[in-house]
């Protein structure tokens, strides 16, 4: 009775939504791990702290970002690009946690991608009201492997639409845990996130952590 009554509550290793072809989000894969990745961001914000990016046209960027690993993507008003050096300390990125690799590969092993060795991790934070608008990831220099992003922290809606800007975006609640994956035909579909609602996370407080792994060059 009890064990039926948890089997409801907490996601199953095979629970998955497919998004479109290619792209799937798996209910509940990085939950096991969450401490340990929250633990990790932690050590990681202290050598290389979240800042708000300026995109090219002048805007400061709602969501707050650092990185981690070999490269991580930057923003300012010379564009959007890669770069293996935080430009806020001229020091390379911190090393990418061994716990976000396994994570990241194990994700993308079960949505179907073999062999994906990230490089690269955005690390995103968001607080009540800050957003993402609809985007292509496209800076990598490799669109043959694919985007792993891990959800922490309070729930988001995830928009995820097709690979035209104009094509109407679904939505999708991404909770502490889920992992979206989308590659192949999906790799560059447009997607976004909408202004997070406020609440309090148990772990987190009033925020989402999201890490999004790349193969980037
Ligand atoms: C991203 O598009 O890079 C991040 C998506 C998310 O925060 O879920
Ligand atoms: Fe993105």
């Amino acid at each position: 009775m009890q064990l039926d009554l948890f089997e409801n509550l907490s996601p199953s290793a095979n629970d998955r939504e497919i998004l479109a072809e290619g792209a799937t989000v798996l209910r509940g894969r990085a939950l096991d791990k969450a401490h340990e990745l929250i633990e990790a961001i932690g050590q990681i914000t202290t050598k290389a702290p979240f800042r708000h990016l300026i995109t090219p046209g002048g805007y400061r960027m709602s969501v707050a970002m650092t990185n981690c690993g070999q490269t991580g993507w930057v923003s300012d008003q010379r564009g959007y690009r890669y770069q293996a050096t935080d430009p806020h300390t001229g020091q390379a990125w911190p090393a990418m946690p061994e716990c976000f690799t396994q994570v990241a590969i194990a994700a993308a092993e079960a949505a179907g991608y073999r062999d994906f060795h990230p490089v690269a991790c955005l690390i995103n934070r968001y607080v009540p009201g800050a957003r993402l608008s609809l985007h292509q990831d496209k800076d990598e220099g490799d669109l043959s492997c694919p985007i792993v992003s891990v959800s922490l922290g309070l729930p988001a809606v995830f928009q995820f639409g097709g690979l035209q800007r104009t094509d109407t975006p679904r939505k999708y609640l991404l909770q502490h845990g889920d992992v979206a994956v989308w590659g192949g035909p999906s790799r560059l579909c447009y997607h976004g996130v909408l202004p997070l609602k406020d609440g309090q996370h148990p772990l987190l407080g009033r925020q989402r952590l999201n890490l999004t792994f790349r193969v980037a060059r």
